[in-house]
């Protein structure tokens, strides 16, 4: 089992395959926000990346990021647990201003 490390919590065991942005909110227990529901449309599911980074991206992300003109993040909404990770969430619920994190987002990458 790939295994995850939110900067500043423990390490846990994802199931393969999970989409990275509800492993760390249901895994891992942080509070990061996925404004969009996880369409690759908000980009405040975003984190940087200190291991275990991917070298793939989807379409959507990649358009995504050159369109906020955004680098050295990621879309947790967009990427997959299928390795060891560790990231740092820098948008998270506390302190945005935001009554709730946003729609959960589905168990598989939309869109
Ligand atoms: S871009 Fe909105 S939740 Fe990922």
């Amino acid at each position: 089992m790939p295994k995850l490390t939110v900067e500043g919590f423990p390490t846990v065991d994802i199931e393969p395959g999970k989409r990275l942005v509800l492993a760390i909110k249901e895994d891992s227990g942080v509070d990061i926000l996925h404004a969009c529901g996880g369409n690759a449309r908000c980009t405040t599911c975003r984190v940087e990346f200190l291991a275990g980074e991917p070298s793939s991206m989807t379409p959507a992300e990649k358009t995504k990021l050159e369109e906020r003109n955004l680098s050295g993040v990621r879309l947790s909404c967009q990427i997959t647990c299928d390795q060891d990770m560790t990231v740092r969430a820098i948008s998270r619920l506390a302190g945005s201003g935001r009554p709730d994190p946003g729609k959960t987002p589905e168990p598989t990458i939309q869109p």
